[in-house]
């Protein structure tokens, strides 16, 4: 990662998002986490990642971690020595479900002959946050990275830390209670010790309408509908001028298009096609606010095929086809047994960076260009139908979520393409 950061340098990166970096069985790929205060030693040392803090920031590069405080796994100590930061019932209380297995959230422990709760996998159980003891380690772990110099945290499951505390039945005491919030006005006034403040992001997997509480105490809120839309230029419009209109005025949108949990833009709304994928990334990039790439939009790359015989994840679909390794080179030799297959190579980094009109150097191109109106307000314009026209303040913007040439603004639009003027 060190040796690539020339690279993400090159492109306009302001800060890394890593996938969970700490000790875990692998059983979600990190999302269960043994050990909060070290590396995975697939991935190196805590002086490793010291020295990637170090070498990032030298580029002016923040590294943000993901931090799993929903659930641990069931190796953590913690399972074993602190059952009390845990769920539990003597019977199955409610009807709640787990999001993979699809059953009762509930498994029985035959150690403490007892149920516990997992949102997750039976081998993800969920932490406690009512018990004071909880929170106090959580502080203790922010703070050991914050002071490490980790800049930011993007916050797993951030809607659904605390549970109803008399576990009613319905989804809905599984999730988004309102207390909640003080946990993160905790960690907010945690991350105000420090100077730069780090930035949280919480993955906030609610419904546009209900993501508005969380941005009293956090600093990124996650928007998935918007991740979830159609390529349409009504829909997506939709989403971005209800955002705009109720966001509170301290805090700043945040826009994806993939992530490791979904298939990836330039398959799912590009289907394969550049100019698609050109089009959303210019939305993505020009929208007013945070823009994540997740790792192979700036190339356009598509989902990876993966053979059944090389699945490893629990979830059903699958999630390994927008996780397989990124393309720096044709040949691929850079990787050597990726847990994935490295699939279709012809996107790649290096070539992609040799060439003016590729979509990596269309990325880095707006990249650049965001900085100039980085701050001015969105407002939407007129547009004939299948276009979408913003203002950012002084600089228009017209996309062309069509197939079709389009007139627009005294200029022809072509199938896909968009303009700043
Ligand atoms: C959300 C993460 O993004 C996903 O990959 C994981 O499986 C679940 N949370 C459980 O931690």
């Amino acid at each position: 990662m060190i040796s690539k950061l020339d690279h993400l340098a090159w492109l306009g990166v302001d800060a890394i998002w890593l996938s969970p970096t700490f000790p875990s069985p692998n059983v979600d790929w990190g999302y269960d986490v043994s050990n909060y205060l070290e590396v995975h030693p697939d991935f190196g040392t805590l002086a490793d990642l010291d020295a990637l803090i170090a070498a990032a920031r030298a580029r002016e590069i923040e590294v943000w971690l993901d931090l799993v405080p929903n659930h641990t796994s069931d190796r953590h100590p913690w399972f074993t020595d602190r059952p009390e930061y845990y769920i539990w019932s003597d019977r199955i209380p409610n009807d709640w479900r787990s999001v993979f297995t699809g059953g009762t959230a509930w498994q029985y422990d035959a150690r403490r002959h007892r149920y516990y709760l997992h949102q997750f996998t039976p081998r993800q159980p969920d932490l406690d946050w009512w018990n004071p003891d909880v929170r106090a380690e959580f502080e203790h772990i922010l703070r050991f990275w914050f002071e490490r110099g980790i800049a930011g945290f993007r916050i797993d499951v951030a809607h659904g830390l605390i549970k109803d505390a008399e576990l009613r039945d319905g989804e809905r005491f599984m999730r988004e209670q309102p207390e909640s919030h003080e946990i993160f006005r905790q960690w907010q006034s945690i991350a105000q010790e420090y100077d730069p403040k780090p930035t949280l992001m919480g993955e906030t997997y609610v419904p546009l309408v209900r993501t508005f509480p969380f941005y009293a105490h956090l600093d990124l809120v996650q928007n998935f509908d918007f991740v979830r839309s159609r390529l349409d230029a009504a829909a997506l419009r939709s989403i971005v001028e209800r955002v705009e209109a109720k966001i509170p005025a301290k805090r700043d949108p945040l826009w994806f298009g993939s992530n490791h949990d979904h298939s990836r833009l330039a398959t799912r709304w590009a289907r394969g096609d550049e100019r698609r994928a050109r089009a959303a990334l210019f939305l993505l990039l020009t929208l007013r606010g945070s823009a994540i790439i997740y790792q192979g939009d700036e190339l356009a790359l598509t989902d990876g095929e993966v053979p059944a015989d090389r699945i490893t994840d629990i979830a059903e679909p699958p999630r390994d086809p927008e996780r397989t390794p990124l393309p720096w080179t044709r040949s691929g030799e850079e990787w050597q047994a990726p847990w994935l297959p490295l699939a279709d190579t012809t996107r790649n980094v290096e070539e992609q960076r040799a060439d003016p009109g590729s979509t990596l150097n269309y990325v880095r191109d707006l990249v650049a260009r965001r900085r100039s109106f980085a701050g001015a307000p969105y407002r939407s314009l007129p547009s004939p139908r299948g276009v979408w026209a913003y203002a950012r303040g002084d600089v228009t913007c017209a996309v062309n979520l069509t197939g079709k040439r389009v007139r627009h603004g005294g200029r022809v639009l072509e199938p896909w393409d968009a303009v700043i003027d």
